[in-house]
C-alpha cells in the first residue's frame, strides 16, 4: 500500500466498518510507524494480484504481552477516528488498478498484530482475506514472531470463521469493546507460528488456496 491508495482503502473501509480511520491516520501509518506493514490486493486485468507495501522496516521492541498490546492496538481505531482532522486527503496519484482488499500488521518485539483487514465487498467471498491473511502469516514468520493476535467483534461469523481456518484461538474476552454499539471483542491469537505442526498445516492450507483460486503475483 502506498498513499496513492489510501482513496481506495477507505472506500473499502466504509463499506466494512461502522467506524473509519481518517485519512490522515493512513498517511500517518504508512510514512511515520516504523512498526507497520500494509498490504493490498489489486486486480489485475480481471485478475487479482497481492502487492506488498512493507515500508519503515524496523521491528520495534514493544510489549511482549499480547493484552496489552491488544488493548492499545485495539483502541487505535477509536482514538484515530476520533480526531478532529477529517479533511479529504487528495493523492496527487491515484493507483490505476482497484484495490480489493488489505490488511494492516504492525510487527512487534515477538508478536504480529492484524489492525486492519478487509475486502471490497464486490469481491468478498473469492479468497482475498484468506491471501491477505496468509501473506500476514508468512511476514511474521519471515520476521521470527512467535504470536499473530488481532481482536474481532463476537458477532462478526465470516471473520472469526475465518481466523478459525487458520487455527486462531480465542484467549481473551474485552468487554463493551466497540464504541459504536459497545459490542464485545474476542482477542485471538495464533501462537504456534514458529511450530513444526504449524508450518505443516499452513502449507497445506496454502496449497488449497493456491489450488482453488489460482496464484498470485507478489510485487513489491
Ligand atoms: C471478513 C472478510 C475480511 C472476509 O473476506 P473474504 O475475502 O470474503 O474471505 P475469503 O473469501 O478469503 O474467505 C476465507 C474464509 O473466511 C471464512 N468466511 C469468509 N466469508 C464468510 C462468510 N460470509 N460466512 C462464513 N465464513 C466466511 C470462511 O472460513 C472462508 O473459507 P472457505 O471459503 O473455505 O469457507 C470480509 O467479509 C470483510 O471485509 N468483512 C468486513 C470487514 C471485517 O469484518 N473485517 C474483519 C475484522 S476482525
Amino acid at each position: 500500500m502506498q498513499s496513492e491508495d489510501i482513496g481506495q482503502v477507505l472506500e473499502i473501509e466504509r463499506e466494512s466498518f461502522p467506524t473509519m480511520w481518517p485519512p490522515t491516520a493512513y498517511k500517518r501509518e504508512l510514512e511515520q510507524n516504523r512498526l507497520a506493514h500494509y498490504l493490498v490486493t489489486v486486480e489485475r486485468n480481471g485478475e487479482s494480484a497481492g502487492e506488498w507495501a512493507a515500508h519503515g522496516g524496523g521491528y520495534g521492541h514493544g510489549s511482549d504481552h499480547y493484552g496489552a498490546i491488544g488493548r492499545l492496538f485495539g483502541e487505535l481505531r477509536h482514538i484515530l477516528g476520533n480526531e478532529d482532522d477529517e479533511r479529504p486527503l487528495l493523492p496527487v496519484k491515484q493507483r490505476a488498478e482497484l484495490i480489493t482488499g488489505v490488511i494492516g500488521v504492525w510487527l512487534l518485539a515477538d508478536e504480529a498484530h492484524i489492525v486492519t483487514i478487509a475486502v471490497r465487498e464486490s469481491h468478498r467471498r473469492q479468497g482475498i482475506a484468506e491471501l491477505l491473511l496468509i501473506r500476514a502469516i508468512e511476514l511474521a514468520r519471515a520476521s521470527e514472531q512467535q504470536l499473530v493476535t488481532l481482536e474481532c467483534r463476537v458477532a462478526n461469523a465470516p471473520a472469526l470463521a475465518l481466523y478459525e481456518k487458520y487455527g486462531f484461538e480465542k484467549v481473551g474476552l474485552r468487554p463493551r469493546y466497540y464504541s459504536d454499539n459497545h459490542e464485545d471483542a474476542y482477542v485471538l491469537s495464533l501462537s504456534s507460528v514458529p511450530s513444526r505442526r504449524f508450518i505443516e498445516r499452513f502449507q497445506v492450507l496454502k496449497a488449497e488456496h493456491e489450488q482453488r483460486w489460482g496464484s498470485f503475483d507478489v510485487e513489491g
